[in-house]
Order: C-alpha cells, then sequence, then structure tokens
C-alpha cells in the first residue's frame, strides 16, 4: 500500500505512484479519488500522462479511455480491462492498495 495526500492531487492531473511495485495511475475527479493500473492494456503507455474525461482517464497514445471506477476498457483499440486499486480516504490522507482476490465461485 501507498499513502499520499488529497491535497497533492489536481482534478484532471493524475499521477504515477507505485503501489506494491506495480505502476498505478491515481486520479482525482471532483472529491473522489480513482486508481487504476497505470499501463494501458493495449500497448504500453501510461495511462497518467493521459487525460481526465469525467470518469474515464484516455490513454495519449492511441486515444482508448478507461472507466477509472470499474476499469473496462470503454473505447477501442483497448478491449482488455486494467487492474484497479482500493482507494481509502481518511481526512487529507489517502491509502491506494491493492484488492484483495475474491474467490470464484465454483
Ligand atoms: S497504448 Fe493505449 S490505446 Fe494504444
Amino acid at each position: 500500500m501507498t499513502q499520499i495526500e488529497f491535497d497533492s492531487l489536481v482534478p484532471g492531473k493524475p499521477i504515477q505512484i507505485d503501489v506494491d511495485g506495480k505502476p498505478v495511475c491515481v486520479a482525482r475527479v471532483g472529491e473522489e479519488v480513482f486508481a487504476v493500473s497505470n499501463i494501458c492494456s493495449h500497448a504500453y503507455a501510461e495511462l497518467s500522462d493521459g487525460e481526465i474525461k469525467g470518469f474515464a482517464v484516455e490513454c495519449w497514445l492511441h486515444g482508448a479511455d478507461f472507466d477509472l471506477r470499474t476499469g473496462q476498457a470503454l473505447t477501442l483499440p483497448a478491449t482488455e480491462a486494467i487492474e484497479t486499486f482500493a482507494v481509502h480516504r481518511d481526512g487529507n490522507n489517502l491509502i491506494i492498495s491493492q484488492k484483495i482476490q475474491k474467490m470464484k465461485e465454483s
């Protein structure tokens, strides 16, 4: 897990942080904060260099949009979702951590 300050985030300007060795894109949308994998699922591009559009981040390289809330690829050329991370806010402190994998029901 990684701790950052809410006040350090500027709406519409995502940043990259490291969470347990994984590059993570953290984006503030209004008073909400989302964290997703920083690597586009289409090819290698860092989403923290992309643009925030509503609740989506647009990859700067080929223009795929990803939903910051679910990680779903919303537009081509990306078709695979990206990992999402848990964001816990306590006042000005944000804790970003990997989500606990849910056991798949058989
Ligand atoms: S690398 Fe992101 S859309 Fe192609």
